[in-house]
C-alpha cells in the first residue's frame, strides 16, 4: 500500500472524508512560470523537454515548489500519442500543435495501429516512474491522456481547427472510417494509461477537450463511448490502491448525467456550469473537480479570493470535490495571483469538513 503523506486528493476523488478541499491546476506547469520558459530554453523546444524524462520532472515539480498543491500532473502532452502512431508532432512557432502527415486517405486509416507504450512511449513511462521517485511519497501523481476522439480532431484535422471541417465531414459521411481511427485510438490510450499507472500514476485524467463541439447523439456516439471502453479497460487496483479516474469534457456540462454513468469516480467541470446545480444531479455516484474560470486568475487577489469562495460554497458541506479551474491556465496568468487562489482554497474550505458537515 502506497498512499502518498498528502492523499488529500485521492480520498476527495474517491469521495472518502477530508479536512479541506484539495486543489491542483490544468496546466500547472506551463508558460505562465519562469522557471518552466527558462527550462524549456535550455530544452531547445518543447517536444524535447517532453522527451527527457529529467527535464520533463523538473518542471511537474516547478508549481509544486511554488504553491502549496494537492497532487503533481505528469508533464507530457495528449499528442505524443499520435505522434508514436507514426504522424510527426511539431509545434510551429505561433500556431500549435500541427502533424506532418495528417490522416487524410482511407489506406492511411486502415494502416492505423496503436504503439506500444513501452517502446514508442517509453520516454513518457520513464518520467512517471522518476517523478514518482522524485516526489518521494509526498503528494499523488496524476498521469493522463487525451480522449480518442480529441486526439482524432488533431489527427485529422492536420493541427487546431475553428470548424472541425474534415473530421465533422468523415463523421457524417464516413462514420465506419471514423469509428475505425476512434477504436484503434482507444486502445491506444488504454494501453498507454495502464502503462503509466504501472509506473507509479495514481489517478488519471482523460482530457476530452473538443467533445463539447458534438452534437448531442454524436457526443454518446463518437466521444463517450471510446472514453467508457478505456475506462472498463484500465487496471483499477494497482499497488493495493484504488485508481481514480477523472473525465474532463469541456463543454460537457449538458450530458452531466450519461458522463457521471460512464464508470469514473470524478467528472471535470469547465466553468459553464454551477458545480452545486451539478452536484444535485449527479448526487453520490461521482466526485467533481473544478470550476473557476481560468479568466479570473487575471483580476485581483480580492476577486479571486471571492470567486473562489463562491466555487467552495456552490458546492457546499462534504467531501468529493477537488478544486481547479475550468480549463488549463493561461500562459498570461500572473504567477502571483495562484498563490491567493491556492490559500483561499486552503483556509476557506475547512469549513465544508470535518465533523460537523454531512458527508
Ligand atoms: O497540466 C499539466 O501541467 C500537464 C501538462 C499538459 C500539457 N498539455 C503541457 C503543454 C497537459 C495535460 C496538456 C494537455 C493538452 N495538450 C490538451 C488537453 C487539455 C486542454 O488544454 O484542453 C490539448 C488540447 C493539448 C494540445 C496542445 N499542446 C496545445 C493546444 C498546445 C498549446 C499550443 C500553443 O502554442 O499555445 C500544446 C502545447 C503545450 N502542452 C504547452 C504545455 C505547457 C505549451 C507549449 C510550450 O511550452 O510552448
Amino acid at each position: 500500500m502506497t498512499r502518498p503523506r498528502n492523499d488529500t486528493l485521492l480520498r476527495a476523488l474517491l469521495r472518502e472524508p477530508v479536512e479541506y478541499t484539495p486543489l491542483w491546476l490544468m496546466r500547472q506547469a506551463g508558460r505562465y512560470l519562469p522557471e518552466y520558459c527558462e527550462t524549456r530554453k535550455r530544452a531547445g523546444s518543447f517536444m524535447a523537454l517532453c522527451k527527457s524524462p529529467q527535464l520533463a520532472c523538473e518542471v511537474t515539480l516547478q508549481p509544486l515548489a511554488r504553491y502549496d498543491l494537492d497532487a503533481a500532473i505528469l508533464f507530457s502532452d495528449i499528442l505524443t500519442v499520435p505522434d508514436a502512431m507514426g504522424l510527426g508532432l511539431y509545434f510551429a512557432e505561433g500556431e500549435g500543435p500541427k502533424f506532418e502527415r495528417p490522416l487524410r486517405d482511407e489506406w492511411e486509416i486502415r494502416n492505423l495501429a496503436a504503439p506500444d507504450p513501452h517502446d514508442e512511449l517509453r520516454y513518457v513511462i520513464d518520467a512517471v516512474a522518476e517523478i514518482r521517485r522524485a516526489l518521494d511519497g509526498s503528494v499523488p501523481l496524476i498521469g493522463f491522456s487525451g480522449s480518442p476522439y480529441t486526439l482524432a480532431c488533431y489527427m485529422i484535422e492536420g493541427g487546431a481547427s475553428d470548424d472541425f471541417r474534415r473530421i465533422k465531414t468523415m463523421l457524417y459521411d464516413r462514420p465506419d472510417l471514423l469509428h475505425h481511427v476512434l477504436g484503434v485510438t482507444a486502445q491506444a490510450v488504454t494501453a498507454y494509461l495502464n502503462a503509466q499507472i504501472g509506473a507509479g500514476a495514481q489517478a488519471v485524467q482523460i482530457f476530452d477537450t473538443w467533445g463539447g463541439s458534438l452534437s448531442h447523439a454524436a457526443y454518446r456516439e463518437f466521444s463517450l463511448a471510446y472514453m467508457q471502453e478505456i475506462i472498463a479497460g484500465l487496471t483499477r487496483t494497482h499497488d493495493g490502491e484504488r485508481i481514480p479516474v477523472i473525465v474532463f469534457t469541456k463543454g460537457g456540462g449538458l450530458w452531466l448525467e450519461d458522463i457521471a454513468a460512464s464508470g469514473c469516480d470524478a467528472v471535470g467541470l469547465d466553468w459553464t456550469i454551477d458545480i452545486g446545480q451539478a452536484r444535485a444531479r449527479v448526487g453520490k455516484r461521482v466526485a467533481l473537480q473544478g470550476n473557476l474560470d481560468p479568466s479570473i486568475l487575471f483580476a485581483g487577489p480580492d476577486v479571486v479570493a471571492i470567486e473562489a469562495r463562491k466555487v467552495l460554497h456552490s458546492f457546499g458541506p462534504g467531501s468529493g470535490h477537488v478544486f481547479n479551474l475550468g480549463h488549463g491556465i493561461s500562459q498570461f496568468t500572473p504567477p502571483e495571483i495562484v498563490t491567493a487562489l491556492v490559500e483561499t482554497v486552503r483556509v476557506e474550505s475547512r469549513s465544508f469538513h470535518g465533523p460537523q458537515s454531512p458527508a
